[in-house]
This record gives structure tokens, C-alpha cells and sequence, in this order.
């Protein structure tokens, strides 16, 4: 059947709302919340083979990189095995020695992205076991990979990926949270991220009941008589936040916008720092919190005026000049997927105040099938 749009002027805006459903849908069938279980049937075959692994490579492009950047922490913690994460063209291009005891995960919305093919038949000539994250069932990737799980998303239309970055963070999350189930001393975490899962759906809700303010901000902080440059900042689990929340304003709005991890700021970037570079900061309640101060001091000193993604219980006196976008707070290994949602509606509103069609960004296709 074909998908309508509905009540939404563009997809992409369709699929934004969806995701307090898309996000349901990834864990249904696969979380039991009453008595804290994760079954991941995809993985059934392979759980052992996975668990004896030495390290676990992710592979991805784009989107789905990003939301392997988004949940390595938390899969490091969970499982105690190294984890690395890779863009499929780089990993390529270094020819990475890989070997039988390797586990490789690929990350593909489409599941046909030719880069992330390539680096599946690379190592699989090497004898690594290999396990896809896709959102489309009889894919290269799913057929080609020796097991692995559908993030049940829905079909995505809008070149700009939205809810398939929130489903795959959380199939990611629940394969982490399914490896490490024979590890009892982790059994206090994996409650509270399955806890966490568990009030997802509402947070979303409540996030996207954000979008009215959001419109507006677009116009007034981000509007088409501010600088054509945009700069996101964030630290720990919210670097990925600012990457594909920088992703996406530039591929719609097209807009230059840089996602930046705030510890690096000092080493570069504060150059670019004055009154006239619109900012965004994100910084949510959690560990890495008096970093984020820091940083937010570092651009305030240098005259930069950021608007400021924090918790909505965040009553610091430090925004007190600054504009806030406030979300509900979760655990922190979930807070990012409540905190890009905000920057998914202001890049949708940033594309629309320019005239420009979010659903059908200039030079970009939805699947890129050649190397
Ligand atoms: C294209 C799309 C992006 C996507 C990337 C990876 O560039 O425009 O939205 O993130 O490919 O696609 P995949 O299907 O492998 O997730």
C-alpha cells in the first residue's frame, strides 16, 4: 500500500511523529518489563558465539553511524569488550585487519548502502561473525549477515533519517542490554536503562509537544538574517546528539552546522565564538554536567548567546539570560534520544522558513547504493 503523508505537510515531519510509536514498536515482542527480560529472537543462533567475541566492530554511513557513536558507552559498560565504532568508507579505505574472533555489527536503515556492503564482504572473507541492524526485512544486509535484528521502524520515506536513528539506538541498546543478561553484578543498570525504555514513548510525546516553540525559535535564533553557520555543542553521550543534529540541518536547511564534543572546543573551534554564531548547547543532567559548564562559560566569555537543550528540572541560575529548550529527563544512556528530537523539528523549520523541501533535499538520495 502506498504511504500518505496524512495530516503532515512532509514526510519528514510525519516521521518525526511517529517515533513515540516507531520507538514502541523496536521493543515490542522483545522487552518483557514486568519482569525486566530482553529477547532478541534474531540472535537467538548466535548469542554464544557473540559473547566469546574479543572486540565488537560497528560499521555504519551517515545516520546510522551516528547512533552507533550514540550508544558505544553504554554497549562498552554492558558488556565489558572493546567496542569501536567505524564509518564503512574509512574502514575501507585502512583496510582494517579483522579477524575470526571479531564481532561486526552494521548499522543500515536501508540495509543496501554500498559502502556498508562492502565492509560486510570484507569481513566475512576474514571469518568475522557478522550481525545486522536494519530496518528492512529481505535486505542485502540482513540476507548476507549470519543474524541480527529488525528495528521494526516502519518504512522511512524522508531522505532525512529521523525515526530510524531512534529505533536503532534502541535495538542497539537492547542488544547490549541481551549480551550482558548473564552478568549479574550489571543487573542494577540494565534495570534502570529498561526502565528508562519503558517511559520512552511518553517522553517522546512530551518532547514533541515542544514543536510550536521550536517553530518559533527557528525564526528568531536561527531565522535566515542570522549566519548561514550553526554550532552544536555537547559532551559524553550527547556528542552524537550534536553530530546528527548537525546532520540534519545541513542536509535540509543546509545551513553549515558542526557538531562539536565540548571537550575539544579549546582546541579549535572557540575561534569561531563571538556574538554573531548561532549556538546550541546541549546539555542534560548527568555526569557530565560541570563539563558542560565549563563550556557553556567558555562561549558566554566569548559573547556567544546559545539556546540551551537541558532537563525541564534544570532550574540553574546560568540560563538565566539564555533561551532553553526543556525535555523531560531519562537515564542518561537514553537522554539522547530524547534530546535530538528537538533539533530534528528546528532543522525541519529551519528547511521550511528557507522555502526549501525537506522531503526531497538537493544532491542526496534516501539509499546510497554505489561505492
Ligand atoms: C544516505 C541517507 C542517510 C543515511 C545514510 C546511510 O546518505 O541519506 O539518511 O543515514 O545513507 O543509510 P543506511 O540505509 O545505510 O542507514
Amino acid at each position: 500500500a502506498q504511504i500518505q503523508k496524512g495530516a503532515f505537510s512532509h514526510f519528514m515531519l510525519k516521521e518525526i511523529h511517529e517515533q513515540s510509536e516507531s520507538v514502541v514498536n523496536t521493543m515490542r515482542g522483545r522487552i518483557n518489563f514486568d519482569d525486566r527480560r530482553v529477547v532478541l529472537g534474531g540472535l537467538r543462533s548466535q548469542l554464544a558465539n557473540i559473547r566469546r567475541s574479543r572486540r565488537l566492530i560497528f560499521i555504519a554511513c551517515g545516520t546510522s553511524y551516528h547512533s552507533c557513536v550514540a550508544t558505544r558507552a553504554l554497549f562498552a559498560e554492558l558488556t565489558e569488550l572493546p567496542v569501536s565504532v567505524e564509518l564503512a568508507s574509512t574502514f575501507l579505505d585502512e583496510q582494517m585487519p579483522v579477524f575470526r574472533d571479531d564481532c561486526c555489527l552494521y548499522v543500515s536503515q536501508s540495509g543496501e548502502t554500498k559502502d556498508t556492503l562492502l565492509a560486510l564482504q570484507y569481513c566475512k572473507e576474514r571469518g568475522a561473525l557478522c550481525l545486522g541492524v536494519t530496518n528492512t526485512v529481505g535486505s542485502t544486509i540482513s540476507r548476507e549477515t549470519h543474524c541480527g535484528v529488525h528495528i521494526n521502524a516502519g518504512p522511512e520515506i524522508s531522505v532525512a533519517s529521523t525515526k530510524a536513528y531512534t529505533s536503532q539506538f534502541i535495538a542497539l541498546t537492547m542488544i547490549a542490554l541481551q549480551l550482558s543478561d548473564d552478568n549479574y553484578a550489571k543487573l542494577p543498570r540494565r534495570n534502570e536503562v529498561i526502565d528508562g525504555l519503558f517511559n520512552l514513548s511518553n517522553d517522546i510525546k512530551k518532547t514533541l509537544a515542544l514543536e510550536p516553540q521550536l517553530k518559533a525559535l527557528s525564526k528568531s535564533e536561527f531565522g535566515t538574517d542570522k549566519s548561514q553557520n550553526l554550532i552544536l555543542i555537547g559532551r559524553g553521550f550527547q556528542t552524537a546528539t550534536v553530530l546528527e543534529g548537525a546532520l540534519k540541518i545541513k542536509e535540509v536547511s543546509y545551513i553549515h552546522a558542526e557538531g562539536i564534543n565540548a571537550g575539544e572546543l579549546k582546541h579549535g573551534p572557540l575561534a569561531l565564538i563571538d556574538e554573531k554564531m548561532p549556538i546550541i548547547l546541549v546539555m542534560p543532567k548527568d555526569r557530565h554536567y560541570s563539563d558542560s559548564e565549563n563550556a557553556l562559560k567558555q562561549v558566554t566569555a566569548r559573547y556567544g548567546n546559545p539556546v540551551v537543550v537541558c532537563n525541564e528540572d534544570d532550574d540553574t541560575a546560568l540560563f538565566s539570560n539564555l533561551k532553553t529548550i526543556r525535555v523531560p529527563r531519562t537515564v542518561d544512556a537514553l537522554q539522547a534520544i530524547i534530546n535530538v528530537v528537538p533539533l530534528q523539528i528546528l532543522s525541519y523549520y529551519m528547511a521550511i522558513d528557507r522555502g526549501f523541501d525537506p522531503d526531497s533535499p538537493r544532491n542526496l538520495a534516501k539509499s546510497v547504493t554505489t561505492a
